[in-house]
């Protein structure tokens, strides 16, 4: 184990649920609990059209597969009503909790590579064999 353990962990950025599609789901919040969201947003390196539906402390992101290699298209078939797909953790240092992660061998998904997101920061995903059976990314929040 590595004795860089624990992390310095700021706060969760998001959470993450993948859904069929992602304009009932939007309906279903803001009607349900009148949440705001944002425009979609397509990641075509992800496979994927999300929104973000906001609150005082959190994001919740929203994702729909927009072709059938996507992973959450993948993950659909396995649940099919869709459902919580990982959480989202921030740190001030992706490639610095990469390695520490890697050090304590705990393994990091995508050839133990930090890439790049959407939006810039710098994340990677866990693997959650290694992390009690959910999937967490790991977000850089400075950069
Ligand atoms: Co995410």
């Amino acid at each position: 184990m590595s004795n860089k353990l624990p992390l310095s962990i700021s706060d969760v950025g998001h959470i993450s649920i993948a859904v069929p599609s992602l304009k009932e789901a939007q309906l279903f919040y803001s009607k349900t609990f009148g949440c705001e969201a944002s425009d979609p947003i397509d990641v075509p390196a992800q496979g994927i059209r999300m929104v973000y539906l906001f609150f005082s402390n959190i994001k919740i992101e929203l994702m729909e597969p927009i072709n059938s290699s996507s992973p959450i298209q993948k993950f659909l078939d396995k649940n099919p009503a869709g459902g919580l797909h990982h959480i989202c953790l921030t740190t001030n240092n992706a490639d610095e909790a990469k390695n520490i992660l890697l050090e304590g061998d705990i393994r990091i998904l995508g050839g133990d590579k930090v890439i790049k997101g959407h939006h810039g920061r710098d994340i990677f995903f866990m693997h959650p064999k290694d992390a009690c059976g959910t999937l967490i990314e790991i977000e850089q929040t400075d950069n």
